[in-house]
């Protein structure tokens, strides 16, 4: 049988994009096989590491327990949209880049989305608020340290 498809269309970015997808098709898949915007990462798929944190209206949001066909009429952003308007790194990926905050990198764009949220809500964050802004992601390399520096050197750069 064949599986019916769904007309969508996902604003990404600032851009708006139409593609037919099945009702099961996960947002993650849809942003890296179909859009080919392949920085959001799939790690664990289970909602578990966070490598797919993209912000959905603002929030962080694992892309890979949400449908495509959830993500009608809100503004997603992805590590693709952090960047300042005229192409240059944006503050979060500019302090990561100062702290030495990734090394494989395979982690990263869910750090960068979840932290640019986080000082969105708290732009002056205390070494234990930077450390709980990180908590849900998980990373195999870094120790997390230089990443905790990041997130400080990202309010001072906001
Ligand atoms: S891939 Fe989505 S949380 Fe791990
Ligand atoms: S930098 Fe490798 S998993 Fe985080």
């Amino acid at each position: 049988m064949t599986e019916e498809l769904h007309d969508v269309r996902l604003t990404v970015n600032g851009h708006t994009h139409e593609i037919r997808v099945p009702a099961r098709r996960l947002l993650s898949d849809a942003l890296r096989h179909d859009l080919r915007l392949t920085g959001t990462h799939v790690g664990c798929e289970h909602g578990v590491c966070g490598a797919c944190t993209v912000l959905v209206d603002g929030a962080p949001t694992r892309a890979c327990l949400m449908f495509a066909v959830s993500a009608v009429d809100t503004e997603i952003t992805t590590v693709e949209g952090l960047t300042n308007p005229d192409g240059s790194l944006g503050p979060v990926q500019q302090a990561f880049k100062e702290c030495h905050g990734l090394q494989c990198g395979f982690c990263t764009p869910g750090f960068l989305t979840t932290i640019t949220a986080g000082l969105r809500d708290n732009p002056t964050p205390t070494h234990e608020e930077a450390r709980d802004m990180i908590a849900g992601n998980l990373c195999r390399c870094t120790g997390y340290q230089n990443i905790v520096k990041a997130v400080e050197r990202a309010a001072e750069l906001s």
